[in-house]
């Protein structure tokens, strides 16, 4: 089980000290017509792929691969494996969590108050579209630009997993009977969530553009930088005051259902921060030249933003203290988080000496997936034994 201890371990264990080829990567990215022309430079498709030529693990490249990605082993990049493999295994589905009670204590008049249903609108107002961005980010965005294939198979299932996600949301809206019109517009509607979003969309749209290629140290650092911001700011910030906020409520016997779907949740969205701090950290290593002073100020810098836009979102969440928070407690909170993520990508802490103001946060991480899933599921999803071929 994942613990946050484990998660520091992952950001910096198993990279080697220096990459053995590293004079091959500042190839520039071919052009199609060129790719044509060369076809044992061009590796991005089984077509552009020369057939003969066998994979040699240390010519894998995170970017600028010269590689066939088609295929996956031999295995250069085995932690991307490995957590592919342990993604599959913390496999759920929406549906098997029960929201009975959820559904009574939602429409009991005197379930919960004012400011708790607050909470519960703007999170799901927040995540219901979030997910959709995370699954555009990686299909249109990160996936063609990355050219070892351990990688790109994590992407796969962590696309499927923003999918399930999103499901498990709208899964949420649709058991309390919300006005899905409200929810799902909220990104528009509402200021502190549609701020989190405008910040993130430029960085989703710069990999996302179709004349966007790698290939030269500019380009190389743009997508670097959408990759620290999307695992380090948006799956490793963004979504903890929500996160925090429902566990509150589920710790309290309230909203269950919810709370343990936000379980699953975060034990996906830290599995999808430990994956995207490795890549970024490989990624470095193999490409020591884009981490640059400016660079690392211009992250810097935007790590402070991201900072001060959740505690912005923390204070519209909850004016008031509630559930025993109050939102300057998550101005720690987040400060604590953006040091542990600065430091995971090799940036100084931003924040020194912050401590966690909740800590219980941590064990909600450690989740036991088997004890959760056979005290409450309500359904079987069928499985490859349910096959017909008739
Ligand atoms: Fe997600
Ligand atoms: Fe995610």
């Amino acid at each position: 089980m994942l613990t946050w201890d484990d998660e520091v371990k992952t950001s910096s264990q198993n990279f080697p000290q220096s990459g053995p080829h590293d004079g091959h990567l500042r190839q520039p990215h071919l052009q199609p017509a060129q790719a044509d022309a060369s076809p044992a430079a061009a590796p991005r498709t089984a077509a552009a792929a020369p057939k003969s030529r066998r994979v040699n693990a240390v010519d894998k490249r995170i970017i600028n691969g010269q590689t066939d990605v088609n295929q996956l082993v031999p295995f250069k990049y085995k932690w991307a494996w490995e957590k592919y493999l342990a993604t599959c295994a913390n496999h759920w589905m929406p549906q098997e969590i029960n929201m009975t009670r959820d559904i009574a204590l939602w429409k009991d008049p005197n379930g919960l108050t004012e400011d708790e249903r607050r909470i519960v609108r703007r999170n799901l107002g927040f995540f219901v579209t979030a997910d959709s961005l995370a699954a555009n980010n990686i299909v249109l965005g990160t996936y063609r630009h990355i050219t070892a294939p351990e990688c790109r198979q994590f992407l796969l299932r962590q696309a499927f997993e923003e999918a399930i996600h999103t499901h498990a949301y709208q899964y949420i809206v649709e058991s309390l009977g919300l006005d899905e019109g409200e929810i799902f517009n909220a990104y528009n509607e509402v200021a502190s969530i549609r701020d989190k979003d405008q910040f993130l969309i430029p960085f989703i749209d710069a990999i996302m553009d179709p004349g966007f290629q790698t290939g030269t140290p500019e380009a190389d650092q743009t997508l670097l930088k959408s990759l620290i911001v999307f695992a380090c700011l948006m799956e490793g910030l963004f979504f903890y005051v929500g996160f925090t906020q429902i566990l509150a409520l589920g710790r309290q016997n309230k909203m269950v259902g919810a709370a343990e779907q936000y379980q699953y949740i975060l034990r996906d969205e830290s599995m999808h921060c430990n994956f995207g701090i490795d890549l970024i950290n490989q990624l470095k290593l193999e490409n020591p030249h884009l981490w640059t002073s400016e660079f690392k100020d211009e992250i810097t810098a935007l790590f402070h933003q991201a900072v001060e836009l959740e505690y912005r979102y923390a204070e519209d969440t909850m004016p008031r203290g509630v559930l025993g928070m109050n939102a300057s407690m998550f101005k720690g909170y987040l400060r604590y988080i953006a040091n542990r993520r600065a430091t995971q990508i090799g940036l100084e802490a931003l924040f020194p000496n912050e401590e966690n103001p909740f800590p219980w946060m941590s064990e909600m991480i450690d989740l036991k997936k088997e004890r959760n899933f056979f005290e409450t599921r309500v359904i079987e999803y069928q499985t490859g034994g349910a096959l017909s071929w008739d």
